[in-house]
């Protein structure tokens, strides 16, 4: 367990954190956190709920209806086979993807992860004593498909997918979900698809891995709160799989967690209402990375595409002729913004990872700053 590494990402909020103890104001960049306020119907359900006295253990697996509402969901949107007996809900999609991986994985077992990558996949192989395959993403993000290929042999036990992807926002497309599900299907590896970021899409249509023919019984999809309602603090997310395996992970939240906070279980089954307003936050996150890639690209050290998901940019560094850590710590240092070293998400030394959940305001002034520290370097 020592050897489990610190989350490169938290470790940078305790150094933001330690800036700010002193007064100066950091423009946070770094941390994947929507700045809205969570819908007033999900926070009015779970003031009601405890008004009502629902503040008490619930089933481990979560409150049927909630079950049926997200099983609902994953039929009607996502095309996925499921039912109340598939879903289990849990205290943050994090800790979904946990379990998942220590219900599967055992002991001396290969699991493949495209990089870049969440750094949290590998650390959560590592705890359950498997081993990571990290295949490196091609020019433009997309997945090395052959290299996922001759990767598989009989020690593989799991594949851990994220489309949209955090930190690039690549979307996965239909073709290589389709190659991907192939592999799945004829190797017999299951497949841990980490959906979190389905409704930040800005181009092209979502499409869940689970919904590909051949993959009913190997997929387990994870999604959650904290994205798409701004409900990162709340700590409710899901996963939905065969039954045996949402069994198992069941009893690791039985003997961790106990279940999910029941109000909390009761603003999510608002969530999910058609009255949430998520829309608007979407368009506003289009305008923002509309205007951050523009910015990052006029100052001639930065190269990156708009990309079609999630709420990131991964932008190409090596114009500053500096590698990935030190161009942060100069940002955080002198420019007082912070942002994540592509390090951090499976040593792309040649990127670092930004965040543009943050307001237009702060963003404007994200911008003034780097391009700032960049032109005293010479870096730009
Ligand atoms: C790819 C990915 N998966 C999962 C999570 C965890 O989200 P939650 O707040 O639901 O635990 C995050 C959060 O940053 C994420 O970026």
């Amino acid at each position: 367990m020592l050897n489990l590494k610190e989350s490169g990402t938290l470790k940078i909020l305790d150094k933001v954190k330690s800036f700010q103890s002193k007064g100066i104001d950091v423009i946070q960049l770094d941390v994947g956190e929507p700045d809205f306020d969570t819908p007033r119907n999900i926070v009015e359900a779970a003031h009601r709920a405890m008004l009502e006295g629902f503040t008490h253990y619930t089933p481990s697996a979560g409150i049927p209806e909630l079950r049926d509402a997200v099983a609902e969901k994953l039929r009607s949107e996502n095309g996925l086979d499921v039912r109340r007996e598939n879903v289990l809900i849990t205290p943050g999609s994090k800790q979904a993807l946990f379990y998942a991986v220590m219900a599967l994985v055992e002991e001396g077992e290969e699991v493949i992860v495209p990089t870049p990558a969440w750094p949290s996949y590998v650390e959560m192989v590592t705890v359950a004593g498997g081993t990571v395959r990290e295949i490196p993403a091609k020019d433009g993000f997309s997945p090395d498909i052959e290299g996922i290929k001759s990767a598989v042999n009989e020690r593989t036990k799991l594949m851990i997918l994220n489309s949209p992807n955090n930190p690039t926002g690549y979307v996965y497309t239909k073709e290589e979900l389709g190659a991907l599900a192939e592999i799945a299907s004829d190797s017999r590896i299951y497949v841990l698809s980490d959906e979190i970021y389905e409704k930040m899409l800005y181009e092209g249509e979502f499409r869940s891995f689970g919904s590909f023919p051949g993959v009913d019984d190997l997929v387990i999809t994870v999604n959650g709160f904290s994205k798409t309602y701004a409900m990162t603090g709340w700590r409710i997310g899901y996963a939905a799989g065969p039954r045996d395996v949402i069994a198992a992970m069941n009893k690791l939240q039985q003997h961790s967690a106990s279940c999910p906070a029941s109000f909390v279980q009761k603003a999510a089954l608002a969530a999910l209402s058609p009255e949430t307003p998520v829309r608007p936050m979407i368009e506003e996150f289009r305008r923002r990375r509309d205007f951050l890639c523009s910015e990052l690209n006029r100052m001639g050290a930065f190269k990156v595409l708009p990309p079609k998901g999630a709420f990131y940019l991964f932008p190409d560094i090596s114009g500053t002729g500096i590698e990935s850590v030190e161009l942060c710590n100069l940002l955080l240092e002198e420019g007082h913004v912070s942002t994540t070293p592509g390090e951090a998400f499976g040593g792309f030394s040649g990127h670092i990872r930004l965040s543009y959940a943050n307001s237009m305001e702060r963003l404007r002034a994200a911008a003034d700053r780097i391009r700032g520290v960049l032109e005293k370097h010479g870096l730009a």
